[in-house]
């Protein structure tokens, strides 16, 4: 999450007439050290205090009672806070589903909760946002026909539930990410997010009224991160407004799987910790040394647990060491920001 940097600048050894003057100067440039360094480009930082990450502080008041349909050949879950002031479309990466962005439950017996989409959920929910997930017909969103579908039985469901006058905001990560940024080009948005995605801006054509674009995006994914620089070139020269979270990798505390994933005990956690230690998955700093995709971590859990395979927590483990590494993941480490773009562009529809 990033975070402003702390002023801690050592004025008051200085004497005392000296103060004022002292302050004044010290706050410029400061000020301008501030307004240079994050212009362009909001650097996101691992936030330190771990109270960040833990899935369950404030957000495990808020309950999911989602509501699931099958809308022409593919399921919505969906879910409408009291009082909404916005509409949220959230779209998934390859291989992702709908279900995935919320937490098992009465209303949805076959949801997945994986630990970063429902914390995205999560705090949607809490900034009142009415969320609306949709599966992509097959593994990856495909163009043309499936976004105009989409738009279809978003504004179908808007209109059902009687909040067509409200934004409509949407996030895509990855696939998700390209999709959203087609659909944006027929449909109102009022602001939108691609997630470690450039989006699809070579290859259409784009409306001078195109949405308010932030990239959120892992710079260890160097080509990407060119792409995304092109794209926010190209955007902000139609004078479309732009902006960029960068998110780093960040080191793995013992209790760190256990603080995203409710369905992973804290004892099995520091077991897993310990065992990535050993096995030299994560470096002298705690740092992940490559992404959990490229890391034979399963393997080495049916060490100590030889039915690790069969357990629903293996993907949810997955999608955070990949978080940890930093590399072309889901994350909800910066849903501050994001909120903040949606926020301060709501009134622009
Ligand atoms: C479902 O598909 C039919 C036929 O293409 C279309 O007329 C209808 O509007 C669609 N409904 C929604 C909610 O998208």
């Amino acid at each position: 999450m990033w975070k402003r940097p702390r002023k801690q600048i050592e004025l008051f050894h200085a004497p005392r007439i000296c103060r004022a003057g002292a302050l004044i100067f010290s706050v410029s440039i400061l000020t301008i050290f501030i307004i240079l360094t994050f212009k362009n480009k909001r650097v996101s930082i691992y936030p330190s205090d771990s109270q960040h990450l833990k899935w369950n502080s404030f957000w495990s008041s808020l309950q999911f009672q989602p509501t699931v349909e099958f809308v022409n050949g593919t399921d919505i879950i969906w879910q409408i806070p009291n009082s909404p002031k916005a509409v949220l479309f959230l779209a998934h990466g390859c291989y992702g589903r709908a279900a995935n962005f919320w937490d098992r439950s009465p209303s949805c017996q076959n949801c997945v909760g994986l630990p970063e989409e429902r914390l995205i959920v999560l705090q949607a929910l809490h900034q009142k946002y009415a969320v609306l997930t949709i599966s992509s017909v097959g593994s990856c969103w495909s163009f043309g026909d499936e976004e105009r579908r989409v738009r279809r039985i978003i504004q179908w469901w808007v209109g059902k539930h009687k909040i067509e006058k409200l934004p409509i905001l949407a996030l895509g990560a990855s696939s998700g990410g390209y999709f959203v940024s087609a659909v944006a080009k027929d449909m109102k948005f009022s602001s939108i997010v691609l997630m470690i995605a450039e989006g699809l801006f070579d290859s259409m054509d784009v409306p001078s009224d195109y949405p308010p674009t932030l990239f959120v995006h892992m710079p260890k994914d160097r080509i990407r991160k060119l792409r995304i620089k092109r794209s926010m070139e190209s955007l902000r020269n139609m004078g479309v407004p732009v902006d960029e979270v960068e998110c780093k990798g960040f080191p793995l505390t013992p209790k760190f799987l256990s603080d995203r994933i409710p369905s992973l005990d804290e004892t099995f956690s520091v077991k897993l910790f310990e065992l990535f230690r050993e096995k030299g998955f994560i470096d002298e700093n705690n740092y992940m040394k490559s992404d959990g995709r490229a890391t034979q971590w399963k393997e080495a859990v049916k060490e100590i647990e030889p039915s690790a395979d069969d357990h629903e927590w293996t993907d949810h483990v997955q999608e955070e060491l990949n978080l940890a590494f930093g590399y072309h993941e889901m994350t909800s480490l910066q849903m501050e920001d994001i909120i903040r773009w949606f926020e301060s562009h709501l009134s622009v529809t």
